[in-house]
């Protein structure tokens, strides 16, 4: 029998995607003439709305509502889901209110709201509403506020990971250190800038709401619309079968999907918003910007003998969100002293929130470029010195690694990328005016897996129908679903249909920390392994695809349903027992101008160890897209924060520099065999965040190689660089 698994299988959804038949949130064909809602931002960072004048925004024709903290709707105080809701409390299942009182927390808060007929009446109604502001001064800068860093109850490792960790003694084998190491790396805020922008339409229907929004867990959104409306979840459906990315922002919920739904029901229409760009870089999160501390002891062969990361990130008062930045160095080296340290700092800003592989981005970016610092002053290879370093067990939780194969991700890297011909030292080696120079890093990330369920479904015609709550956020979760439920049913791709996003199916969490593929891949199996079997018992024995079609000719409407579930983390011993990772190297070549300090990615490699490919093509997607973020995060992104007003000032993606093609001439992903059996039936790892952990690193520390200049401020631009080069013209060819 064919076996799709493994199988670089095109898109499902591609065709639909490229000829405009996939329908995001805001395309959705609305029941009856839609409204068309505006968001207004405050733009103070902190204080109180004094005055607010609605009359001109109301006064133009065509404007159907116009909603303030005076006239909105009550709604659940900011918090956890309460009764009659009762959904499991996550900080995505959140009440998150609009519009609920005059204060102002952040600039980009949402303070008003207008509905019209048409988007651009909304618009210009919008901009008639005058509000004066009692403003107060707002604690704004990371770097100003460091002394007042508290530690939190705990870090956000899918759920609560202990905040510090101390294992020997660090400060004494620091002390006996003949080899020393001791940097501290700032990060930036940055924005996941998903291409779909946070939209919703909402409707309602005998007094059911229906909100067709772009979510990355259907579930979480359900509960958190519940919650902040105070409904029962069964009169709330939330569908959002196409999600144009999300990278961890669409995660919670926003205020579009909260006023979508609130003003549709004062109005009796459906209505439509969505943020503007400019608006997702205050209303959809960001990563926290960080200062991090990394301090290495070692022999003078390279034996590492204390290892301590502190990372101090933003946070705020109104909500807290504590990255788990130092995580990866509880689990990378071996060394027998050892402490990793959390602290967050409060800012009149919006919250931090999950982008992409948070905390380990920005985590690795620190970590592996300090100890890219160690190979330089021991004067040794950096991909031999993690080698020396590699623990036989997790160096913290002391058990054995399901699986573990970082040092083949690097020996098959180094020689693939001719790793041996880079030049051992920084600054010497030159292609015209360009310094050129190679840097590496390794990648890790947890592997995790979530409670999820699904439904497998035979009709009259010998198709089977999947259907999971799950999101495929641009990811090829339909594809790879597709792959797992024809080779567990037994039939061709052609006869497997996949529905993903609307609560009315089975749920999942959704697709969030790299466990969507697991998750709710695992259930999918399950489902059809029990479809199978209920097809064999019934037709009794015979030739299968006979089988098939004989107990599908006999089948009642909806069809012959099979349930299929996965327990999550918490249930699966596994995930104690064994300390469970993706790992991978990432190999970059750049070239510096040596006189405008302009850095040129020249390639980049990534190999990466992530148990069982679903579908190789996807996979290496999902890696490389990782890989040229961290290549971004190295060198150009940083959302700038205004310090008078507490703005994002450079908030669309002409100011936020993001790479384009030019920018990246060779990025290739490859994957070194490796079976593990202890996450989930399928042998696979979580790989959509994996391609960032460490990209960031290993550009930098190619940056360092190129030119001898170490930037620790990132990203590193050619500003800068400029002072450490050669003097201009001095080295040129
Ligand atoms: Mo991811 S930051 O959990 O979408």
């Amino acid at each position: 029998m064919t076996r799709f698994v493994g199988q670089p299988i095109d898109r499902s959804d591609a065709q639909l995607k490229v000829q405009g038949g996939a329908t995001y949130a805001h395309e959705v064909d609305a029941l009856g003439k839609p409204v068309y809602g505006v968001i207004v931002p405050a733009t103070i960072a902190k204080g109180r709305i004094a005055s607010i004048d609605t009359v001109p925004a109301a006064a133009v024709p065509g404007v159907l509502l116009v909603l303030t903290h005076r006239n909105a709707p009550p709604q659940a105080p900011f918090g956890p889901p309460e009764p009659p809701t009762k959904a499991p409390a996550t900080r995505f299942s959140r009440a998150r209110p609009c519009l609920a009182d005059d204060r102002v927390r952040y600039w980009g808060e949402s303070v008003a709201f207008v509905a019209a007929e048409t988007f651009e009446i909304a618009r210009h109604a919008a901009s008639l509403i005058r509000i004066a502001y009692a403003a107060e001064t707002p604690r704004l800068e990371l770097r100003e506020h460091l002394a007042d860093a508290y530690k939190p109850a705990g870090i956000t490792a899918s759920g609560k990971a202990p905040t510090d960790s101390v294992l020997g003694d660090v400060a004494a084998a620091l002390a006996a250190a003949p080899i020393k190491v001791e940097a501290t790396y700032r990060t930036a805020y940055q924005s996941a800038a998903p291409m779909e922008p946070h939209a919703a339409l909402a409707e309602w229907e005998g007094g059911k709401l229906t909100l067709h929004t772009s979510t990355q867990s259907v579930s979480d959104t359900r509960a958190a619309v519940a919650a902040t409306l105070q409904l029962p979840l069964t009169d709330v459906r939330i569908s959002s079968p196409y999600v144009g990315g999300g990278f961890g922002s669409k995660l919670g919920v926003r205020p579009e999907a909260i006023l979508a739904a609130m003003g549709a029901f004062m109005l009796r229409r459906p209505l439509k918003v969505a943020q503007t760009r400019q608006q997702t870089f205050s209303m959809a999160g960001h990563r926290p910007a960080s200062v991090q501390t990394v301090q290495l002891g070692a022999t003078k062969d390279g034996q590492l003998t204390a290892i301590s990361h502190v990372a101090i990130v933003q946070s705020t008062p109104h909500e807290e969100f504590a990255e788990q930045n130092a995580m990866p160095a509880r689990t990378l080296y071996a060394a027998p002293n050892r402490s990793t340290t959390h602290r967050l700092v409060r800012l009149d800003l919006a919250g931090g929130e999950p982008v992409r592989a948070p905390g380990e981005a920005p985590g690795l970016l620190a970590f592996e470029t300090a100890i890219d610092e160690l190979a330089v002053a021991i004067d040794m290879d950096p991909v031999m010195l993690r080698i020396l370093n590699e623990p036989k067990i997790d160096p913290e939780k002391k058990v054995p690694f399901s699986s573990r194969n970082l040092v083949r991700c690097m020996q098959e890297g180094s020689a693939r990328f001719g790793w041996t011909g880079r030049p051992t030292t920084p600054g010497t080696r030159r292609d015209g005016r360009w310094l050129v120079g190679y840097g590496m890093a390794s990648a890790i990330r947890s592997n995790y897996i979530a409670k999820a369920a699904a439904t497998a479904t035979l009709d009259r015609k010998g198709r089977v129908t999947v259907r999971t709550d799950m999101a495929d956020i641009g990811t090829g979760t339909y594809t790879v679903l597709r792959q797992i439920a024809a080779d567990e049913i037994g039939l061709p791709l052609e006869r497997i249909t996949v529905l993903l996003g609307d609560s009315s199916y089975p749920a999942t969490a959704g697709a969030g920390g790299s466990w969507g593929a697991a998750s709710a891949g695992s259930a999918v199996k399950d489902a059809c392994a029990k479809l199978r079997a209920a097809i064999v018992a019934k037709a009794g024995g015979g030739d299968y695809p006979k089988m098939v079609m004989t107990v599908a000719r006999g089948v009642d409407r909806p069809g012959l349903v099979a349930q299929g579930a996965v327990v999550g983390m918490a249930e699966n011993p596994n995930y104690q027992k064994f300390s469970q990772h993706g790992f991978g190297a990432h190999f970059a070549e750049v070239g510096v101008d040596m006189d405008t300090g302009e850095i040129r990615l020249r390639r980049m490699l990534g190999v990466f160890a992530v148990g069982n490919l679903l579908n190789p093509k996807t996979a290496r997607s999902q890696l490389i897209g990782g890989m040229i973020w961290g290549f971004s995060q190295a060198l150009l992104e940083s959302a700038e924060v205004d310090p008078r007003y507490g703005q994002f000032v450079n908030h669309d993606l002409g100011e936020y520099h993001v790479p384009v093609y030019a920018d990246l001439p060779d990025v290739e992903a490859l994957f070194v065999e490796e079976q593990d059996d202890k996450g989930n039936t399928l042998g696979i790892k979580g790989i959509g965040e994996l391609g960032i952990c460490g990209s960031a690193a290993a550009v930098g520390n190619a940056v360092f190689n190129a030119t001898g200049v170490r930037v620790r401020d990132f990203p590193i631009t050619l500003d800068k660089l400029l002072a450490g080069l050669p003097p201009s013209g001095s080295v040129r060819a």
